[in-house]
């Protein structure tokens, strides 16, 4: 178990480089397999989950290289069904298999996927689709499915992130046109839909809820480069303002960033942009209380409510949380108490936060990726020392956070 110590009070001062996307990046890695030849992907952040899931593909047949943040990826064949059940249950995102093993072979067996804690993680969507194409389904200790053939169909993605991305990799192998309604947008179900372009694939709707698919016997290899994170970005945003730092963000997408903008700046928080350039400028005001409420893409992320947290306890007011996309997201509120926040959780997916407070350094724990890096702002924030636990989270989305972070005038010190 890994542990941060953080010695809080520090300004930061100075310009991070925002990383390629964890969430875009793994989809592309997993369409890969559609196709025989040879794909190179840049931009591809240096993390655990990117290794873990490359290490699974080898597993399965591919050849890659990574190197310089470059994956060269070919998957000639595939000599197994079964991707292995210990990188299969260390991450969320290794439920992609489905859609790309369906896709390229119209068989799998997948162990139930890991990943963060943070509530049911349910995947009738997915299995629904499948059913829909004509593929066999049938839920057990692993989850298997089979086709002998899939036909094209009507498919519901529901707003589900991974759950169209599956249904978007599986369609592409059916007979006819299929169409994903309802479908997710968030900008790495975009950036899928346009490798698979450059693949040869034919989508059509790119970035809408509605997208059309004409299944394809051959698609070819194809090079692409990861988006920019954007949830990295608006971490990092909201660590400048915790801070009260002047720092600058390069490499973002502003056009991701719409819902961050919008709510820091509610609060009170100075930003400046200029052409793919994001700097956070110290406040003399106090931030303001807000309501902080998630939302599909466009609206603001799930996956930043956490962060949005820890400004709402330095921010005067009560502020409002309100997060209805997992059952488990306030885990890290409990940490914050210990801190010093004053937290009323009304239910799982409400809270209500009263600010400002000043937080102090304790012993608290990390319990997924996002409310690892929310705890480590608090902890950048606070007076005196902070120790966080299970900090190997971070290592899953995050790249060298505690060098990049020391970099601009953080104190991290990692403890293995
Ligand atoms: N849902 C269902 N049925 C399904 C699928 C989802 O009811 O078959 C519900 C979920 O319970 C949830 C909502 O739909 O209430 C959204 O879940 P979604 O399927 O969109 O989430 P996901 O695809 O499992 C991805 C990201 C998460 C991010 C969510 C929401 C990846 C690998 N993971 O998960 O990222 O929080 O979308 O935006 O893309 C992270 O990076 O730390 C992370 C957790």
């Amino acid at each position: 178990m890994a542990r941060f110590v953080i010695k809080g009070g520090n300004r930061l001062s100075g310009e991070i480089k925002i990383a390629g996307f964890k969430n875009a990046a793994l989809p592309l890695l997993a369409a890969t397999l559609l196709s025989e030849e040879k794909s190179v992907i840049s931009n591809v952040p240096e993390i655990l989950d990117v290794r873990n899931f490359l290490e699974m593909l080898k597993d399965l047949g591919s050849e890659y290289e990574f190197s310089g943040r470059t994956v060269s990826i070919r998957t000639r064949k595939i000599f197994k069904y079964r991707p292995k059940r210990e990188y299969v249950s260390a991450m969320r995102a290794s439920i992609l298999l489905l859609g790309s093993l369906l896709n390229r072979i119209g068989r799998v067996n997948l162990a139930y996927p890991g990943g963060d804690l943070i509530g049911a993680r349910p995947i009738d969507v997915h299995l629904r689709g499948f059913k829909a194409l004509g593929a066999k389904v049938k839920e057990g200790k692993v989850i298997q499915i089979n086709s002998k053939g899939l036909s094209g169909a009507n498919l519901y993605g529901e707003s589900s992130v991974t759950g169209t991305e599956n249904l978007i990799m599986a369609a592409l192998a059916a007979k006819g046109k299929s169409v994903v309604k309802l479908a997710a947008q968030e900008p790495h179900i975009v950036s899928l839909c346009e490798f698979l372009r450059k693949m040869g694939a034919d989508i059509h709707g790119i970035g809408t809820h509605t997208l059309t698919l004409r299944g394809k016997k051959k698609l070819h290899g194809a090079s692409f480069a990861v988006i920019p994170d954007m949830i990295e970005a608006g971490s990092f945003a909201v660590m400048g303002a915790a801070t009260n730092s002047h720092i600058a963000l390069k490499n973002v997408r502003h056009d991701h960033l719409d819902a961050v903008y919008n709510k820091l700046w509610e609060m009170g928080v100075q930003l400046k942009t200029s052409p793919n350039l994001l700097e956070i400028l110290p406040s003399k005001k106090p931030y303001r209380a807000a309501r902080i409420r998630t939302g599909l893409y466009p609206n603001l992320a799930t996956d930043l409510q956490p962060p949005f947290g820890v400004l709402a306890s330095l921010a005067l007011g009560k502020s409002i949380i309100h997060d209805w996309v997992f059952e488990g997201r306030f885990g890290y509120l409990y940490e914050l108490k210990k801190m010093g926040a004053d937290v009323n959780i009304i239910d799982p997916h409400r809270a209500e936060i009263t600010g400002p407070v000043s937080l102090k350094g304790c012993l608290i724990d990390s319990r997924d990726i996002r409310s690892g890096i929310t705890l480590v702002i608090a902890g950048l924030v606070a007076r005196g020392v902070t120790t966080l636990n299970n900090v190997q989270h971070l290592d899953r989305g995050f790249e060298d956070l505690e060098g990049r972070l020391n970099a601009v005038g953080a104190d991290i010190k990692r403890i293995n």
